[in-house]
Order: structure tokens, then C-alpha cells, then sequence
């Protein structure tokens, strides 16, 4: 069983594909993750967000089992992935990695923002995860707060709009709803809500 999950940023699609990974025993990749270790990545050895080449070899070695959650959830993080992501070539190489581990086992849950379009197009359950942006602005403050950080409303709102403009607006494998995904609104709802309607619309998938 694979399950595909998308969704702008902080739409609540990490929460529900750890949640179902859980609930069916799959295993889980967050592929924002793996974009955002190669941004760092880059970062930290002074290398510019463009440098193809050098995301090339970082995404065919990162080792995906292993990746520092804490340290790259970091504010900043998602903008250098963002711009990382949308090399074409190096996207091909992290295609390759994330339909590995999709291959590898029983089945897999991965979630990001092209995985029901292009890195699993057949997929058993795909669903695109949305909340309007106050929501989700209000979830990205609650979480940075929850670890000790410091951001304003509106920076985080600002910083949100941007990264999606980014996602949905490049060339290749852009943010967007497969024509088969199922439609998830998470406005209003709360964790539990949210996981039973997933729940429901893979067990009608499967
Ligand atoms: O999901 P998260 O916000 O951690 O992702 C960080 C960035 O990585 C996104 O803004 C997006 O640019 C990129 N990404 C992507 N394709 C995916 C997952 C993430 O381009 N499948």
C-alpha cells in the first residue's frame, strides 16, 4: 500500500502522514525533509542554493533513515529548500531516492508536494491536504513557540505565502492537486478530526 500526501507548507499533511504511517504500520518518509537536509547541506558547506551539481551528489548519499528533525525544521530551513527544489535534474535525482524507499518493504507513506503527481502517480490513496492561511500560519507559530523559538504573525504569514508562491509557481513537478488526489480541508478541524476523514478516505481508496 503506498499513500501519497500533499499540501502547501503547515497544512497539517506531516502530522496525518505520521499518523497513518502509524495506524496501517507503513513506513514514512517526509520528503520536505529531504529537500530541506540538501538546503542545509549546501548552507553549511558555503555552497550557493544553485549549485546543481552539488545537490545532485548530496541527494544520491543522504542517508533518509536518519535526518535531524529538530535541526532542520528550523526557521530559514524551508526557504533554502524551497530554492533548492526547483533544479530539475537534481528533483530526478531525489525522484530516484524517494521511489526507492517507497519500493522498499510492505508499503510507504510519503507526503511533500508532487509525490501523488509525479514520484508515486499510482499510488493506492493520494490526498491533498489544505487549510486557509491564517490557520496555517497560526499551526507554524504554535509549533515554533512549542520549541522555544520567537516569530511574528506576520512574518510567518509573509514567509508562508512566499515559499507556496515558489512551490506552485516553478516549472517542474509544481505544488498542485493530482487529478485523482482526494481534497482534504483541515480549516477548523482539529488532529483527530482530521485523521479519521484521512482514515476514511483510504479505506475507500484501498
Ligand atoms: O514540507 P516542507 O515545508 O518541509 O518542505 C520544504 C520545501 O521543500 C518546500 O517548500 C518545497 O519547496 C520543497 N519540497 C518539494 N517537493 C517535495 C517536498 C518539499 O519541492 N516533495
Amino acid at each position: 500500500m503506498l499513500i501519497a500526501i500533499d499540501g502547501p507548507a503547515a497544512s497539517g499533511k506531516g502530522t496525518l502522514a505520521r499518523r497513518l504511517a502509524a495506524h496501517y504500520r507503513l513506513r514514512h518518509l517526509d520528503t520536505g525533509l529531504t529537500f530541506r537536509a540538501v538546503g542545509a547541506e549546501l548552507v553549511a558547506s558555503g555552497r550557493p542554493l544553485d549549485d546543481e551539481r552539488a545537490a545532485i551528489t548530496i541527494a544520491e548519499t543522504l542517508d533518509l533513515e536518519h535526518l535531524d528533525r529538530e535541526r532542520l525544521n528550523a526557521h530559514g530551513v524551508g526557504e533554502a529548500a524551497s530554492k533548492v527544489a526547483v533544479m530539475p535534474g537534481f528533483r530526478k535525482a531525489m525522484v530516484a531516492r524517494q521511489r526507492a524507499f517507497a519500493r522498499e518493504g510492505a508499503g510507504a507513506v510519503l507526503d511533500g508536494r508532487d509525490i501523488g503527481t509525479v514520484v508515486l502517480p499510482d499510488a493506492t490513496a493520494k490526498l491533498f491536504v489544505t487549510a486557509d492561511a491564517a490557520t496555517r500560519a497560526m499551526r507554524r507559530a504554535a509549533e515554533i513557540r512549542s520549541r522555544g523559538g520567537e516569530a511574528s504573525d506576520e512574518a510567518i504569514l509573509a514567509d508562508l505565502a512566499r515559499r507556496d508562491r515558489r512551490d506552485a509557481e516553478r516549472a517542474t513537478a509544481p505544488l498542485k492537486a493530482a487529478e485523482d488526489a482526494h481534497l482534504l480541508d483541515t480549516t477548523g478541524m482539529d488532529i483527530e478530526t482530521a485523521f479519521r476523514a484521512a482514515v476514511d478516505i483510504v479505506e475507500r481508496a484501498r
